[in-house]
């Protein structure tokens, strides 16, 4: 059976996640590699967290900031743009900010842009007084518009955005933009930039006064635990003490060179490396005097 959802105090964490779509598939590695497992529903929607009492709810991305105001969900992952875009509508009817984003995770990049028909001669913003503009992010348009002392009509589509100008519905449309390829498909190419995005960890703007929020602390530790380590790689290697100041050099962007007791002699030392450690740096290095070179992904720290 699973719980009933909405309840006010819990002893377990609910975070909701994209059920498909761009984020799905990283926020589940990110929660998995923070060491969470699930037991799969039968309905696919609520799964029952394993190790640890912090379950999934696999919904709408649209739907996340809302299932986090009503307290249905503890957190959830979901873009900026989402975030800001209720954030935003929230603040225009009134209401009390209801969530906030916790961390930056580092995938689903992409842009909220204005894009306009190729054939345009671009010129600023001044160009789009009096203009249509289709977008599914009214409310950080409308806020951006008033930023610039623009009076546009904002046409309000919950998607297919991009064909808008050719349907002769808007003049230009305000929608995401990643690898560029749909708009490009759509003849139309981007000129301003509304807000840079990237996946979040969003909760409650108040925080938790139960045992929710144990686990939400250990949650955003592990998070911050796999964001750190994301790109590092521990650099082994030894070799003779003569050779350690010439390799301190050639190393000298990456963390200190660490000395651990080696045998017959000979030093074993280690460095972390921000970033891939390419073939010919480790070439480098062994013609330094660096034998038995070693890269090793890092998996988790706890700092
Ligand atoms: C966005 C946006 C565009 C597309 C742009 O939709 O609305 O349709 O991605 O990506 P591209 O630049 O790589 O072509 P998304 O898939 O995020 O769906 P949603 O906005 O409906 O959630
Ligand atoms: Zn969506």
């Amino acid at each position: 059976m699973n719980p009933p959802l909405g309840t006010a105090s819990r002893d377990r964490l609910r975070i909701a996640i994209q059920k498909s779509g761009r984020l799905a598939e990283p926020a589940r590695s990110l929660l998995a590699a923070c060491g969470l497992s699930w037991r799969e529903s039968r309905d696919k929607l609520f799964c029952y967290g394993e190790s640890l009492p912090v379950d999934l709810l696999l919904v709408r991305d649209d739907d996340i900031p809302g299932l986090i105001a009503d307290g249905v969900c503890d957190l959830g992952v979901v873009g900026r743009n989402e975030l800001d875009e209720q954030a935003g509508e929230r603040e225009r009817n009134g209401l009390a900010p209801a969530y906030r984003a916790l961390r930056g995770l580092g995938f689903g990049q992409c842009r909220l842009m204005l894009a306009v028909p190729e054939d345009w001669d671009w010129q600023g913003p001044q160009q789009l007084q009096g203009l249509r503009i289709a977008t599914s992010y009214p409310a950080i348009l409308r806020q951006w518009l008033e930023g610039q002392g623009i009076d546009a009509q904002v046409v309000e589509l919950s998607g297919s955005v991009e064909i808008a100008p050719r349907l002769g519905t808007a003049d230009l449309i305000c929608d995401l933009v990643s690898s560029g390829a749909t708009l490009a498909a759509n003849h139309l190419k981007p000129v301003e930039t509304l807000l840079d995005s990237e996946a979040v960890l969003a909760g409650p703007a108040g925080g938790f006064d139960d045992a929710r929020a144990g686990l939400a602390q250990m949650l955003l530790r592990r998070v911050d635990g796999v964001l750190q380590m994301k790109d590092r790689k521990l650099l082994m290697f030894s070799a003779e003490r003569e050779s350690v100041p010439a390799l301190a050099r050639l190393l000298h962007d990456a963390g200190p060179l660490v000395e651990l007791p080696g045998a017959n002699g000979a030093l074993s030392l280690q460095a972390m490396c921000d970033g891939a450690v390419s073939w010919q740096r480790l070439e480098e290095l062994e013609r330094a005097g660096a034998r038995g070179l070693m890269v090793l992904a890092v998996e988790r720290s706890l700092a």
